[in-house]
């Protein structure tokens, strides 16, 4: 595991790249580029925070969210690996997977020639990890920070069976109030609604939000526009090696119970997650890798 003073060591770039530790012990990567600026944190390989130069934050990180080892943060850009929602055959296993909890190691920092930085992570595996997931395999989180955030997920099978994988990027994104929000991209697609016991659904124009929000989005095409009026702003959403999108937003009485997101803290926000979910299940063989990208973007109206 990486240690702070060796990661200020063997990878801060001067001005543009540097190392601390929050109060808790929690290791973060601090990016600030000519195009924009961010912090990641070393467990989970999770983006907390990201900001284009001249805009506002791109990525909503509740207030309320505890930065405590082991335990999931409530924002960012959380990584659902290597299963997404509950595990299909242990209740135990934790929702999500595994990936968002433990520590991933850097293994490679650069400024690029264009002035962005990269930032690359492998999870480290332990005998909890394997516990959980069996299978010979390993798993890397690329960043780059410029005028947009791009995020490759990474997984390759080094093992001589195949196996299955679910995840996504459960990214969390800032908006200035929910309520006016709406999503193009998904007019005429098919969805899982987890609101209404699971049943299938096509949408029907553009999403827009008036309770709590929770959908499988199937056969989705990789492109999806968050309409923000309040903030004057667009997002764009582009992915890749995803077929499936979800939607989040837990409203009031859910979000109370979750303990932080503060009162009001779901009007700040919604989840628009590139994923392998449901029906969008990755079968990986040996040697292949499978290489799940997303890449935002803040458009001002
Ligand atoms: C979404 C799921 O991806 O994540 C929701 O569709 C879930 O059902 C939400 O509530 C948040 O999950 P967690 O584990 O971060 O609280």
């Amino acid at each position: 595991m990486n240690t702070l003073a060796e990661l200020n060591r063997r990878f801060a770039v001067a001005s543009k790249l540097a190392f601390e530790a929050l109060p808790g012990g929690f290791l973060v990567a601090r990016v600030d580029t000519d195009f924009g600026s961010a912090t990641i944190a070393l467990q989970g390989a999770h983006v907390l925070t990201y900001q284009p130069r001249n805009h506002g934050p791109l990525i909503w990180l509740s207030k309320f969210a505890k930065f405590v080892p082991g335990k999931s943060v409530r924002g960012g850009v959380p990584i659902c690996w290597p299963w997404f929602g509950p595990h299909s055959a242990n209740v135990q296993f934790p929702g999500h997977g595994f990936a968002r909890t433990v520590p991933w190691q850097l293994v490679e920092a650069r400024a690029l020639p264009d002035g962005r930085i990269r930032l690359d992570f492998e999870l480290i595996q332990s005998d909890a990890t394997r516990a959980q997931w069996p299978h010979a395999s390993t798993v890397r989180n690329i960043v780059t920070v410029g005028q947009e955030l791009e995020v490759e997920l990474a997984t390759t099978n080094t093992g001589v069976a195949p196996f299955q994988l679910s995840q996504a990027l459960h990214t969390y994104f800032e908006v200035g109030d929910i309520r006016r929000v709406s999503i193009d991209g998904l007019d005429g697609s098919d969805f899982i609604d987890k609101v209404d016991g699971s049943s299938r659904k096509r949408q029907e124009g553009p999403l827009t939000f008036s309770a709590e929000t929770d959908r499988i989005y199937l056969a989705t095409s990789g492109h999806c526009v968050i309409r923000d009026p309040e903030l004057a702003r667009s997002i764009l959403v582009t992915s890749t090696g995803s077929r499936s999108t979800v939607v989040w937003n837990p409203w009031i009485e859910k979000a109370d119970k979750m303990g932080d997101f503060g009162t009001d803290g779901h009007l700040g926000m919604v989840c628009v997650e590139t994923a392998n979910a449901a029906d969008d299940i990755i079968v990986l063989k040996p040697d292949e890798t499978h290489r799940l990208t997303a890449q935002y973007r803040s458009i001002k109206d």
